[in-house]
């Protein structure tokens, strides 16, 4: 049974994120499940994947006012960077990293989903904006100045659990 379960908890409403959230989830799961034989390749999908996921959340705070390095995106350029550090062991041979970051992923996703994505979510919807179009239907809401935090979902209680992603994330807030 994989850590993550797709729940009506983790919808944050917005069905294009929701979409890539349950194709994440599903990924996760078929990593964790994977006989050694082909955890590698099923783990370079999972990160090519959350390349592109956190990508697009990137860019579409980008287009609504946020600072490039505010601090959603730079927990998803850390959590990147311990990913990417699993395809480099499973390369070399170590599997064992690999199952490891990902049981920490699936501890580590529900909080980021629940706090940063759910704030993004809640500050694109508050303008209108359109993610299949990159329309902003309410200009007028784009905030004055750049947004260097999480758009109100940064607080303490959006710190993801204890955990080696977790730490790395917590290391680079
Ligand atoms: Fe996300
Ligand atoms: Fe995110």
């Amino acid at each position: 049974m994989s850590t993550l379960v797709w729940s009506e908890a983790l919808s944050l409403s917005m069905p294009v994120m929701d979409a890539t959230h349950q194709e994440f989830v599903d990924l996760l799961a078929l990593v964790e499940a994977s006989e050694d034989a082909v955890l590698l390749s099923n783990w370079k999908e999972l990160v090519a994947h959350t390349e592109a996921h956190f990508a697009r959340e990137d860019q579409w705070m980008q287009a609504t006012g946020f600072a490039a390095g505010n601090c959603h995106s730079t927990q998803h350029a850390v959590v990147l960077d311990v990913l990417r550090e699993g395809s480099r062991q499973g390369a070399a041979g170590h599997l064992a990293p690999i199952r490891q970051i990902a049981h920490e992923l699936a501890m580590w996703f529900p909080h980021h989903a629940q706090n940063m994505d759910f704030g993004l979510a809640l500050h694109l919807k508050s303008m209108g904006y359109d993610p299949e179009t990159g329309l902003v239907g309410e200009p007028d809401k784009l905030p004055d100045q750049a947004i260097t935090g999480c758009g109100g979902a940064c607080g303490s209680t959006s710190q993801p659990p204890a955990s080696p992603v977790a730490a790395e994330v917590s290391a680079h807030p």
